[in-house]
C-alpha cells in the first residue's frame, strides 16, 4: 500500500497549533453527523454524484437522500476516514494519513468513480465548509438536539435544499478552523488524486 512518492518528497507538514485546531474542531463537528452533512452538501452542489448511488440527479430530494442506504453508508465511510486521519495526526507519521488517502484514491478508481480534479476540489471545499460550520454550531448549541442539522429554518435564514448548509445565526465559522482544515484537506486530496491517477496509468500500460 502507498507506494506514493509522497514519502520521498519534502512537504510542508502541519504545525502543532494547526493539528490542535483541527482536532478541536473535529471533536465538536463529529457529533453533528458530519459525514452526512459533507455528502449531502456535495450532492447538493453536484447533483450528478447522486447517480453513483442510484438516485437520478433530477430526483434529488432531502427524503430521498435520508432514505438511501448507500448514501448513509458512504457518509459513514467519509466520517470514519476523517476520524481516523485526525486521530492519527500528531501520533503517527503524516505518511500514514497519506497512505490511507492514497488507498482511497485507488479504491475509487476500481469502483469506477471517475473524479476529475474539479470534483475533488468540490469535495475539499465542502468538507472544509461543513466541518467549520458544524464546529461553530456545536460551540453555539444552535443545532437540533439530535444533531441532524435539520433545524427548521426561519425567514431570516437562507433556505437550501438540505438545511444543513444554511448559515446559522450566531454560529459564524471560525477562519482559523477553515484555514487549518483547508491545509489538511489539500494534503488528503492530493494523495487521493495521486492514488487514483497512478492506478489509472498502471492499468493503461498493462
Ligand atoms: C474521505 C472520503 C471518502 C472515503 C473514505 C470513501 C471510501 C470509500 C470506500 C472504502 C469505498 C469502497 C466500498 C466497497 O467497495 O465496498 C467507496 C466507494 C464509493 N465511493 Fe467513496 N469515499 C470517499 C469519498 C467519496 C466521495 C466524495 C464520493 C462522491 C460521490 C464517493 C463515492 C463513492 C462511490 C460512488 C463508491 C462506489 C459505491 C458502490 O460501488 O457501491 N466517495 N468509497
Amino acid at each position: 500500500m502507498g507506494k506514493s512518492n509522497s514519502k520521498n518528497t519534502v512537504v510542508a507538514e502541519l504545525s502543532i497549533e494547526e493539528i490542535a485546531a483541527i482536532r478541536d474542531s473535529w471533536t465538536r463537528a463529529k457529533n453533528y453527523n458530519i459525514g452526512k452533512k459533507i455528502l449531502f452538501s456535495l450532492i447538493e452542489k453536484r447533483p450528478k454524484f447522486a447517480e453513483y448511488f442510484g438516485i437520478p440527479s433530477d430526483a434529488v430530494t432531502f427524503d430521498g437522500m435520508q432514505n438511501s442506504r448507500e448514501l448513509q453508508l458512504q457518509a459513514h465511510r467519509i466520517q470514519g476516514f476523517l476520524d481516523t486521519a485526525v486521530g492519527a495526526l500528531g501520533y503517527c507519521p503524516i505518511s500514514s494519513v497519506y497512505d490511507m488517502a492514497h488507498r482511497i484514491g485507488q479504491i475509487h478508481f476500481y469502483r469506477g468513480v471517475n473524479f476529475g480534479a474539479d470534483n475533488w476540489l468540490v469535495f475539499k471545499r465542502v468538507t472544509v465548509e461543513q466541518v467549520a460550520e458544524a464546529a461553530a454550531t456545536s460551540r453555539n448549541g444552535t443545532e437540533d438536539s439530535e444533531g441532524n442539522g435539520l433545524k427548521t429554518l426561519n425567514d431570516n435564514e437562507e433556505s437550501s435544499l438540505f438545511g444543513s448548509v444554511a448559515p446559522i445565526i450566531g454560529a459564524r465559522r471560525d477562519p482559523v478552523t477553515e484555514i487549518c482544515w483547508n491545509r489538511l484537506m489539500t494534503l488528503i486530496i492530493r494523495e487521493m488524486k495521486r492514488g487514483f491517477l497512478e492506478e489509472a496509468m498502471r492499468n493503461c500500460k498493462e
